[in-house]
């Protein structure tokens, strides 16, 4: 069985694009894969964060996971720090990754710019993510876009260090869903929906309250032409709540600009905001359950145990094959 294995930074409160771009491909492919999901704990210290909003997200996270339809008898579920092979192998990784490509990656130059001082930790969490996916031999990594290339980097670090050590690991190859690979900001939709950022007006949250979810959706940035139809340039805004209903209702983005053509902006919005809405409530109705139980520590207990063995025998046969380690 193919291997699948995707995370999700506690940096942030989740928000719809975290469920479109990330968690609901683990949801679709569960069936069909042996499917790894974690919660990159280390990732989201690569910028300042509060240690009390940051244990708690972690346990919000693995609930959200849940409540979004992730079964537990289905996948690993696991926290990043918990297991020590995942630095140990990246520090392995980091001896084998260029500079050159390192500085290619677009999110840091993106996310270094808005911080005063960039930790060291920003700009090799690429290669921390490479180990990951490479510690678990992953076939296939669900991502929103803006992962795609971080995906990438762990592939060519996958291939080098086969080609130079013998064959080790699975090279991965990212899983990018067709429709809301990049939800967009609601405020200013040439920009992508996203957790860290400090203005919420154009992020919904999965755990937003109804009235707050109608309200951002209603006051969703859009053009003066009002005819709705799906034009990614010239109306970024229509174009966005299009790709959000097409995605939430499982209908190409053809048949939903085809089910509004003859009608405003404001109905769009609308159904749009229902839609949601009703996802949104069910998956806060389950979370509230995951949340009151042992339910998360459970599992994160038994994912440790299933991970850290898997993970030994793959560390330990990096270590074999580089020459480190027992004489
Ligand atoms: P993160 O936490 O930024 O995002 C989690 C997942 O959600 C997707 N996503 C989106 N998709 C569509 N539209 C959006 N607006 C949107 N915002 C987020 C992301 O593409 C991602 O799939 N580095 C990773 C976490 C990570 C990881 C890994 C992922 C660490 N190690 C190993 C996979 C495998 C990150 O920061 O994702």
């Amino acid at each position: 069985m193919k291997r699948l294995l995707t995370g999700l930074q506690p940096s942030g409160e989740l928000t719809l694009g975290s469920l479109i771009g990330g968690i609901r491909q683990s949801v679709a492919f569960q069936e069909e894969y042996d499917s790894f999901i974690f919660v990159p704990d280390l990732h989201a210290i690569t910028v300042p964060q509060d240690p009390t909003l940051l244990r708690e997200r972690i346990k919000k996270n693995v609930a959200l996971y849940l409540a979004c339809g992730i079964d537990p008898a289905k996948n690993t579920i696991y926290l990043q720090s918990q297991n020590l092979y995942h630095t140990n192998l990246s520090w392995i990784l980091e001896c084998n990754t260029y500079m050159g490509e390192a500085s290619r990656m677009t999110q840091f130059k993106d996310k270094s710019k808005k911080q005063q001082n960039v930790a060291v930790g920003l700009f090799t969490y690429p290669i921390l993510m490479a180990a990951d996916i490479l510690l678990y031999d992953a076939d296939f990594v669900p991502v929103g876009i803006d992962q795609k290339q971080h995906v990438e980097l762990a592939r060519d670090i996958a291939i080098r260090f086969n080609h130079k050590y013998e064959d080790i690991f699975t090279v991965p190859a990212p899983l990018i869903p067709e429709i809301g690979a990049k939800i967009m900001n609601l405020q200013d939709p040439t920009r992508k929906m996203s957790k860290s950022d400090t203005d919420t007006k154009g992020i919904i949250f999965l755990l937003d309250s109804e009235e707050v979810i109608r309200k951002k959706i209603m006051a969703a940035v859009t053009d003066s032409e009002n005819k709705v139809y799906y034009d990614i340039e010239k109306k970024p805004g229509i174009s966005n709540l299009l790709t959000i209903y097409s995605a939430l209702s499982h209908m190409k983005i053809n048949e939903v600009e085809e089910k509004y053509k003859e009608y405003n902006y404001g109905t769009l919005k609308k159904e749009v905001a229902d839609l949601v809405v009703s996802t949104l409530l069910a998956i806060q109705k389950k979370y509230q359950e995951f949340m009151a139980g042992k339910v998360v520590e459970n599992i994160l207990k038994e994912g440790l145990l299933k991970t850290n063995k898997i993970a030994k025998e793959k560390y330990d046969a990096v270590l074999e094959k580089i020459g480190l380690g027992r004489v």
